[in-house]
């Protein structure tokens, strides 16, 4: 049995360090791509949506999708990953709801819209992910999207060279104290399992060819059953 939520151990403390350089470095090392498979959520929202994002960092996906009309509440447990996006927030006049707290004791009500978990359920080992995927599922309306960048499990010919790729990254977060050294994450079935339906998966690949590194993933919660 899993421990209660509460008492989850969660990677959040060294983001404080990093906050500052985080979002440049990610880009980066992915040539962009990390940033490209947050922003084709977009292409799932519409202005007023109420749209809470997880795990948030400084934000860029937030600010794009407040630029766009969304609603946004974004939640992360470092202090100074909030205060950057409120920073950037307020620069570009954009209004934002923004919480320095644990993303997984929220009690939303009413539901979100469309929640984003980008980059952020695999800050945790393989035990814990499945149940923070499904407190995150909980946030969503009946209906709504709960949409997730993240890596894409490598396949394929040139899989491996893929995986070697990924696994790098994901050690040098690990040497940092930053996320679990865990496979990469396929989080469809999970999710399959929580009833939610898959309606959109876009693959980003370096220079458009390749394999895929990143992945966008949109699944729609079921309505609730008469
Ligand atoms: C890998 S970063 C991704 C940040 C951002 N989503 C992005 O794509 O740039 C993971 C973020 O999750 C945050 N985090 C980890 N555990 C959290 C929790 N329980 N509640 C809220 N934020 C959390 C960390 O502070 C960190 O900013």
């Amino acid at each position: 049995m899993h421990p209660p939520i509460a008492e989850k151990k969660v990677k959040s403390r060294n983001y404080d360090a990093v906050a500052g350089i985080y979002e440049m470095l990610a880009n980066l090392y992915s040539f962009g791509l990390i940033r490209r498979a947050k922003l084709a959520e977009l292409d799932h929202l519409k202005p007023g949506d109420r749209v809470l994002y997880l795990g948030a960092g400084s934000g860029e996906d937030a600010v794009a999708a407040a630029r766009m009309g969304a609603q946004v509440t974004a939640i992360d447990l470092s202090v100074r990953m909030i205060d950057r996006l409120r920073r950037r927030m307020a620069r570009k006049r954009l209004e934002a709801e923004l919480i320095a707290g644990d993303a997984l004791a929220l009690a939303p009500d009413p539901l979100f819209d469309a929640v984003c978990g980008n980059y952020f359920f695999n800050v945790f080992g393989p035990d814990d992910m499945p149940v923070v995927l499904a407190r995150a599922a909980t946030y969503v309306r009946p209906g709504g999207h709960l949409m997730i960048a993240d890596m894409a499990p490598p396949s394929g010919l040139l899989g491996p060279l893929a995986w070697l790729y990924l696994k790098f990254g994901l050690s040098f977060f690990w040497l940092l104290g930053l996320a679990s050294q865990h496979p990469i994450y396929d989080y469809r079935p999970a999710l399959q399992r929580l009833g939610f339906r898959q309606v959109a998966l876009h693959d980003h690949r370096l220079f458009g060819i390749g394999p895929a590194l990143y992945r966008t993933l949109v699944f729609v919660r079921p309505e609730i059953s008469a």
